[in-house]
């Protein structure tokens, strides 16, 4: 049986995200020597506290949040890239945007090593 700070690797397949306690772990997917690559990052988006752990990964390996998009590098923790839209409304705020992105340069989310470890991903 997992511990808290675990979860089976069979559950967080190449592009998932996972809730596991306060963090958001996923799967990057392979990188050059074949191995999954695993992150795990604090789990509110620094832009309106949305959950993280509900978010995607995309193509470049970041996290995307589910509400606004906000894009993140997860082996930093920093916003790459700030929301498009507040609240319920969803589209363009260009200069918003840009304020909320630098902001969340500066106050990155928390990153914690996850690793696989036999059948389990755990947070070290
Ligand atoms: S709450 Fe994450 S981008 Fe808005």
């Amino acid at each position: 049986m997992p511990d808290r700070d675990s979860v089976p690797a069979a559950d967080l397949p190449p592009g998932t995200v996972r809730r596991v306690g306060d963090w958001a772990v996923g799967n990057r997917g392979p990188g050059p020597d074949g191995q999954d690559r695993h992150f795990a990052v604090s789990r509110r988006c620094r832009h309106q506290l949305a959950d993280l752990s509900q978010g995607t990964v995309d193509a470049d390996g970041c996290l995307v949040c589910p509400w606004h998009q906000s894009r993140y590098d997860v082996r930093t923790g920093e916003m790459v890239e700030g929301p498009r839209g507040f609240l319920g409304y969803h589209g363009p705020t260009p200069g918003y945007t840009q304020l909320v992105r630098l902001l969340g340069s500066v106050a990155r989310l928390r990153v914690r090593r996850a690793a696989r470890r036999g059948s389990d991903v755990i947070l070290e």
